[in-house]
């Protein structure tokens, strides 16, 4: 698959509407929120109010990326906000199991991140669990940094680890991608774009979606 979803993290927020209704315009598949609580990650972005405002306003999917400590506590509230997928990250997790079926009792996607130090051999023995699995390209907390080079092989071996297990889990990748770095990773197996600097500072962010699209 080749999906993409912009991050609003890099969106204007004085114009928040105006932006949301930019992408509902757009090919873009998803709406990736950016959730930071100041501790798992040393910046704070946004909550509960803002992602229910999104998706009042959207006519894609939400997918609600938690960088914050002890999500099992906050993911209720997210969904009910209109989360319709929600990402809690292996490093915040002590009983990942329990919080996976947390969210998928939900009735809503379920998805695992982990930070770019993070082996994906980790999650052998949940992979089968999951609707998705994020890797972060850059560390966590901030847009408009560069992308970590170790992260395509660490998609490869994701996708092998989800060929070899039986699972549907889409791959996505978060943070750094452009137009030649996007093309790589979908050659390496991931479904999923997230990119936010690269589309929102563009001259035509509908036009750079649909470039996105078409790799
Ligand atoms: C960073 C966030 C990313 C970020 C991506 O912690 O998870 O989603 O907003 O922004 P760019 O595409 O600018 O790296
Ligand atoms: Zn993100």
């Amino acid at each position: 698959m080749k999906l993409v979803a912009p991050s609003i993290l890099a969106a204007n927020f004085n114009k928040l509407g105006d932006q949301i209704e930019m992408i509902n315009q757009s090919e873009a598949d998803l709406i990736h929120c950016d959730v930071m609580d100041g501790v798992f990650v040393p910046n704070i972005s946004f909550g509960i109010p803002i992602v229910q405002a999104v998706s009042q306003l959207s006519k894609k999917p939400l997918d609600v990326h938690l960088m914050i400590v002890s999500p099992e506590k906050y993911i209720n509230e997210f969904q009910e906000a209109g989360a319709s997928i929600i990402t809690v990250h292996y490093e915040a997790c002590t009983h990942l199991y329990r919080t996976i079926q947390q969210i998928k009792d939900l009735g809503i996607k379920a998805s695992v991140c982990l930070n770019p130090h993070t082996p994906v051999a980790l999650l052998e023995d949940v992979i089968s669990e999951l609707d998705m699995v994020l890797l972060m390209s850059v560390n966590p907390g901030f847009g408009g940094q560069l992308f970590i080079e170790n992260t395509y092989r660490k998609a490869i071996a994701l996708k092998e680890m989800i060929l070899r297990k039986n699972s549907s889990a889409l791959i996505e990748v978060d943070g750094g991608i452009n137009l030649e770095v996007g093309k790589k990773l979908y050659s390496c197996g991931v479904d999923i774009l997230v990119t936010g600097s690269f589309v929102f500072n563009s001259e035509n962010p509908i036009e750079t979606i649909a470039e996105l699209k078409r790799l």
